[in-house]
């Protein structure tokens, strides 16, 4: 971005493709995180003179314009972090849109509606997907990719715009690929991994990955009961992936082989029903060993043996990457495995990456200071493919001259 702004971007209209995908309750922005991480890019274009036009997705719409998934909260909240007003265009490459990112004038930014209400943004056809960055290309002079949340996603505004106009990496976006690159080349040992979250079938690739490069693999969240039963143990009514049970299985054997050690829950705090998490009323979970979970009984978070067995694998690490929440951390009976584990981590004097929305929520509504982790991700699925070695079609986008 610096050389793009270098060669000039005064009176230039200036698309940052950024991920504004925040967590809503109603109108109600619940974590901003995303929205403050994109500032830099969008100021440094604005106080460059350019006239910047803002764009992302929110949720998974279905192609077509739906009123809970609107951008325009988002433009409130992205207009006070700047201190100015940023107007709404209502639709993305509509009359709206050019009527507003025509009347803008120089230093000044406009957020666009939500990408996905336009059926080309996902379209896995080439030429559909192509038409719709066709029209928003007509929209700017160049394009700036900072949404690196979305990175891992062959969607037009990600994929197919930067290929139609001259382009640049923003500053999250290099951030986020500079700390992600510490990870997969000489990363300093031990290096442990902490993997939680609900399914284990959107971590097998980085497991499969992480295997060959950690030292240490902590499982926690409704993953970790799939690798129980794997393990042959009772897991009661807890959430278990049974069509997953023989890759982990396999997994477990190959972590022998390969010297990695696989760190499991000794026990765990279960509940016979899942808590209503808005209410939160109190659920009086029982603490029971992991092995021994009985019918009736469902785990929804590490327990504090498991606590502290975690925090004292944690705290000689050198290097610690950690993805998903060890419990149903929104409710605050099953929050303190998490809350545990971002503790042993500001505890530790390793370099830290917490990957990933959920993750990143959570310790800010833990009520952590973000500032004490050496770096919290925007980018959830983005983060993981990056560690698995995957081409992100949003970074090589980027890479490639403008055809
Ligand atoms: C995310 O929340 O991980 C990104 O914004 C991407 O959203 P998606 O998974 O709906 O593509």
């Amino acid at each position: 971005i610096d050389e793009l702004v270098a060669d000039g971007v005064s009176g230039k209209r200036v698309f940052v493709r950024a991920d504004l995908n925040v967590p809503l309750d109603g109108q109600t922005i619940t974590d901003d995180g995303r929205i403050r991480a994109a500032v830099p890019t969008i100021r440094k274009l604005a106080e460059s003179g350019a006239r910047v036009v803002v764009a992302s997705h929110l949720g998974r719409p279905k192609g077509a314009p739906d009123p809970q998934f609107s951008l325009a909260p988002v433009a409130d909240r992205l207009g006070e972090l700047l201190g100015t007003s940023v107007p709404f265009a209502t639709d993305t490459v509509g009359d709206s849109a050019k009527a507003t990112v025509g009347a803008l004038a120089d230093g000044e930014v406009t957020l666009l509606e939500n990408l996905r209400f336009n059926a080309g943004e996902t379209s896995k056809d080439d030429a559909e997907r192509g038409a719709f960055a066709d029209e928003l290309a007509g929209l700017a002079d160049a394009y700036v990719g900072d949404g690196f949340g979305a990175v891992h996603r062959k969607h037009a505004s990600v994929y197919d715009l930067p290929a139609r106009l001259p382009h640049a990496a923003g500053y999250l976006i290099a951030t986020e690929v500079g700390v992600l690159k510490k990870l997969t080349e000489d990363v300093e040992r031990p290096y442990a991994v902490v993997l939680g979250g609900a399914k284990v079938s959107d971590k097998l690739g980085v497991i499969d990955h992480l295997m060959q490069k950690a030292d240490r693999l902590l499982i926690g969240g409704g993953m970790a009961y799939t690798f129980l039963k794997a393990q042959g143990y009772a897991v009661g009514d807890s959430l278990v992936q049974e069509d997953q049970l023989s890759t982990v299985k396999g997994y477990l054997q190959r972590a022998e082989e390969l010297g990695v050690e696989f760190v499991l829950p000794v026990d765990v705090l279960a509940t016979s029903e899942f808590p209503d998490l808005k209410a939160k009323a109190p659920t009086e979970p029982q603490t029971v060993p992991a092995g021994e979970i009985p019918d009736g009984l469902m785990g929804l978070d590490i327990g504090p043996e498991s606590r502290r067995l975690y925090a004292s694998k944690l705290a000689d690490a050198a290097t610690v990457f950690w993805n998903g929440p060890m419990g149903v951390f929104e409710h605050p009976d099953f929050a303190e495995g998490t809350r545990a584990v971002a503790q042993a981590l500001l505890d530790s004097p390793a370099f830290t990456v917490v990957g990933g929305g959920d993750s990143a929520a959570a310790v800010r509504q833990l009520g952590f200071d973000e500032a004490k982790f050496g770096h919290i991700s925007t980018g959830g699925g983005a983060s993981l493919e990056y560690l698995e070695g995957k081409t992100l079609p949003g970074l090589a986008a980027l890479e490639d001259a403008p055809a």
